[in-house]
């Protein structure tokens, strides 16, 4: 199966990163990248590369050097469908908010609809490639509705889960600790094996059947996330007994069983796979009547909430059990620092428990913006945008944000905080001046001794 041209549906966070990559590494095979949101194709295409959607270190490089060759994005799905050997589907599967498996199951709506919009538009046959996480068994769905269309074309699916990270998508997708694919067609597994094995070693892609891929996504995610709440769950307990945790981190990290990655503690994760990963292999455990297996996940999420919580609390509690009228900084808005994605970002929460409080938030985050911060706080609909408006300032300069403050949250851990000039940001605070790190970003900066009330999370 010799293959000349790709299409993918869904423009975002993976598919995006993704297949700018494969049309950088593959000059021969040409990518149309496809979506239903016009706003997002334009932004693509836009001249000004500092407009792509998608804020990634390295990104706009990638897409300058093969956008307009061999890389396309459109909005026109069917035409990129009809014409393609390979469609990958990398459209969104967020948690279901409605119905059976309500905040737990993935909602595979859009997944479907993508699967019988190809049915009606392919007229030739085609590898169906599954890149969004999906809950396992999922391609059996597909499967069903290609194969049921009758219109005498053949489909192979393959499942291709994407193990990027958002912030080192880049770096990630050009040297991956390995490709993994799940088929049952070993022609088609090939042809896609093949793709990849222009930039990458032929041992680091690994093939699999479908379900042990689609599996192996949801666990390594639920491995990572289990890190970070574990090593969370141990920052509360150094807090209470003087322990340093970075310090233990440091100190197990250098078992080479344990290994040094996912042990920085933390706010609580966030970002759009942990929790939605978890959620999804939860709810597939129950369903097989497996409650202790779900009960075990299900520990990783209630940590995490727990960390969140307990982050806000502390903040109260410490300035005098009132933060009502006060005036709060946060630095950082994004789930994590080198990308404008914010989804399930702590700050969120923490931000919706100190206005429970009636706090005054003032956010600073560097790639994030109001019209993003406004819409995650208006989702929880915790409260009217009105109230969120007048409770929330969003500024563009640190400096002026922080002019003022009673205290200031760190919630991601944006390089360029370590850079700031504290002794000015202390001058110009309310006094005590106040410093509540999520990330344990600033434990260099000397804050305590220029006169700070310092508080990092497990210290
Ligand atoms: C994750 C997986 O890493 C990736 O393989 C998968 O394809 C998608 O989900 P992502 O969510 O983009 O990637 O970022 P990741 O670096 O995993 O961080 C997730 C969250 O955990 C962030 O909020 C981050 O700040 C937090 N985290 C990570 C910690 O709190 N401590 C750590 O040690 C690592
Ligand atoms: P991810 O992080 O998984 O990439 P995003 O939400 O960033 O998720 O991107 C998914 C994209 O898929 C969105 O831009 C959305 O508009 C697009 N999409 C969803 N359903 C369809 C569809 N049926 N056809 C085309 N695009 C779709």
């Amino acid at each position: 199966m010799n293959i000349t041209k790709i299409c993918c549906i869904g423009a975002g966070y993976v598919g995006g990163p993704t297949m700018s990559v494969i049309a950088q590494k593959c000059p021969h095979i040409t990518v149309t990248i496809v979506d239903i949101n016009e706003a997002r194709i334009a932004a693509w295409n836009d001249s000004d590369l500092t407009k792509l959607p998608v804020y990634e270190p390295g990104l706009a490089e990638v897409v300058a050097e093969a956008r307009g060759r061999n890389l396309f994005f459109s909005t026109d799905v069917d035409t990129a469908i009809a014409e393609a050997d390979m469609v990958f589907i990398s459209v969104n599967t967020p948690t279901k908010t409605y119905g059976k498996g309500k905040g737990m199951a993935a909602d595979l709506k859009f997944i479907e609809l993508c699967a019988r919009q190809i049915a009606a538009a392919a007229t030739s046959d085609k590898i169906v490639v599954e890149k969004s996480t999906l809950p396992v068994r999922t391609a059996e769905a597909l499967k069903s509705i290609l194969h049921n269309t009758g219109n005498g074309v053949n489909f192979h699916i393959l499942s291709n889960p994407e193990f990027l990270a958002e912030g080192t998508a880049v770096q990630d997708l050009h040297n991956p600790d390995r490709v993994l694919i799940g088929g049952e067609t070993p022609e088609a597994v090939n042809a896609l094996v093949d793709i990849y094995a222009t930039w990458v070693p032929r041992e680091r892609v690994l093939t699999t059947n479908l379900w042990s891929s689609e599996l192996s996504k949801l666990t390594a995610n639920a491995f990572l996330a289990q890190r970070v709440s574990s090593i969370n769950a141990i920052s509360e307990l150094c807090e209470r007994t003087g322990a340093n945790v970075d310090e233990v981190s440091r100190a197990i990290g250098t078992d080479s069983r344990i290994g040094s990655k996912f042990l920085k503690a933390s706010v609580g994760f966030g970002g759009s796979c942990f929790q939605k990963d978890i959620l999804n292999l939860v709810y597939i455990a129950r369903s097989y009547g497996l409650h202790e297996v779900a009960h075990y996940w299900e520990q990783v999420i209630i940590m995490n909430d727990h960390q969140k919580q307990r982050f806000a609390d502390n903040i109260v509690q410490t300035m005098y059990n009132t933060v009502s009228g006060k005036k709060i900084a946060f630095l950082g808005w994004a789930f994590k620092k080198d990308t404008n994605d914010t989804r399930e970002s702590a700050a969120i929460y923490v931000a919706d428990s100190l206005l429970d409080e009636e706090a005054n938030i003032i956010v600073y985050d560097p790639k994030v913006s109001a019209k993003q911060i406004y819409a995650d706080l208006d989702y929880l609909c915790t409260r009217s945008p009105e109230e969120n408006r007048r409770l929330v300032t969003v500024i563009e300069t640190p400096y002026e944000a922080i002019q003022g403050a009673h205290a200031i949250a760190v919630l991601t851990e944006w390089d360029e905080f370590k850079g700031y000039d504290w002794k000015r940001i202390k001058d110009n605070m309310m006094k005590p001046a106040f410093v509540f790190d999520g990330r344990k970003l600033l434990a260099n900066n000397n804050l305590s001794d220029i006169g700070f009330n310092y508080y990092a999370i497990g210290e």
